[in-house]
């Protein structure tokens, strides 16, 4: 089984208008060249730029921005939709299997595209492994839970082996060859480079269907290159860029993000529990993540996940569901 070529499937529209796009509507290539050398790949990207980062793109002047931006609002509608079309802008958004029906139920189908999905918990919970099965279900078919398309990995904690892919992918019946080769990987030694690569993304997803953005960890690169009290307020700032950038990348381009993140002891987690424990990142990753996931060890191989907060409806509250981790990757508890 591989991925199916994009034209093949006529009802798969394109979720985004390239930015070449605007050479037709007298924006010359000189200026489209460099709008992508900054970066920016789609006029749905472009949007979601200011004006004030725009002119900051060598070679362009304010007036250059203002006809850019005006060619843009002609080829994207970037005001007002009916209910109507919200609705079938949703119908667009595709949920990936996690491997398990129980996290997937919990999930309302599994890891949403357009949107953020964290995962938290301790050390050895399964956060990583869920990373790893995730990387082979979204290349799955639609009809069989996947998202047909590929996968990019950003390493912040030099987790990923590539070898752990080869019996998942075997589980569902793929090539791991053709599976590995549908996964961009990058490891990030700073928080700088790590952004980096964020922004590096935009060509390729213009180019070829993503669908999964997995960063493992969100956090691990802020906790070593900011430290002590001081730099907190710097590293908070920079850490928002970081997760408005995933965000938008998810909404470009119609893609599932999917971030890890460590806990930290709570001092203030109450008498009751012997050691309460918190999602690192505070109020700004705390208001990231449409889902967020808690993982904790069970039994053996057995993990339990909650569902923490949520900023959708589809899902419900402080759910609990059992998974385990099999050399097939994340599967249902068997007892
Ligand atoms: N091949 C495998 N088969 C079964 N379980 C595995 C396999 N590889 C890893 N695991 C389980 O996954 C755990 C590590 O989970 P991981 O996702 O790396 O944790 P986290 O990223 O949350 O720190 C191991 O402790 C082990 O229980
Ligand atoms: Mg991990």
């Amino acid at each position: 089984m591989q991925l199916i070529e994009r034209e093949e499937i006529d009802e798969e529209e394109d979720v985004f208008e390239a930015i070449d796009k605007l050479i037709a509507h007298g924006i010359n290539a000189g200026d489209v060249k460099k709008l992508q050398d900054a970066g920016i790949h789609t006029c749905n990207g472009l949007m979601m730029h200011t004006k004030k980062n725009l002119t900051g793109i060598k070679g362009l002047s304010e007036a250059k921005v203002d006809k850019i931006c005006e060619a843009v609002e002609k080829i994207v509608n970037f005001g007002y939709i009916t209910g109507s079309e919200a609705l079938l802008k949703r119908k667009a958004v595709i949920k990936i299997t996690t491997g398990s029906q129980a996290l997937d139920e919990l999930l309302g189908g599994g890891i949403e595209t357009n949107a953020i999905t964290e995962a938290f918990g301790e050390f050895r919970s399964g956060k990583t492994q869920l990373a790893h099965t995730l990387c082979v279900c979204t290349q799955l078919p639609t009809n069989m839970g996947g998202g047909n398309g590929k996968v990019a990995f950003i390493d912040t904690e030099g987790t990923f082996r590539p070898d752990r892919i080869v019996p998942i992918a075997e589980r569902f019946g793929m090539d791991p060859g053709a599976v590995l080769d549908n996964i961009i990987y990058a490891r990030a030694y700073t928080y700088e480079h790590q952004y980096n690569l964020l922004l590096g993304l935009a060509a390729k997803m213009s180019e070829e269907p993503f669908r999964l953005l997995i960063v493992d960890s969100i956090i691990a690169l802020f906790r070593v290159d900011f430290t002590g009290r001081g730099e907190l307020a710097d590293r908070q700032q920079k850490l928002a860029q970081m997760l408005s950038r995933l965000i938008k990348i998810a909404e470009e381009f119609n893609v599932a993000v999917y971030m890890t993140n460590q806990v930290i002891a709570d001092p203030g987690g109450g008498v009751f529990i012997s050691d309460p424990k918190k999602p690192a990142g505070g109020h700004v990753l705390a208001h990231a993540a449409t889902i967020r996931l808690m993982f904790r060890k069970g039994k053996g191989e057995q993990r339990v996940c909650k569902s923490e907060s949520i900023n959708c409806s589809s899902i419900f509250l402080n759910k609990t569901h059992i998974f385990q981790i099999t050399p097939g990757g994340i599967a249902d508890a068997k007892d």
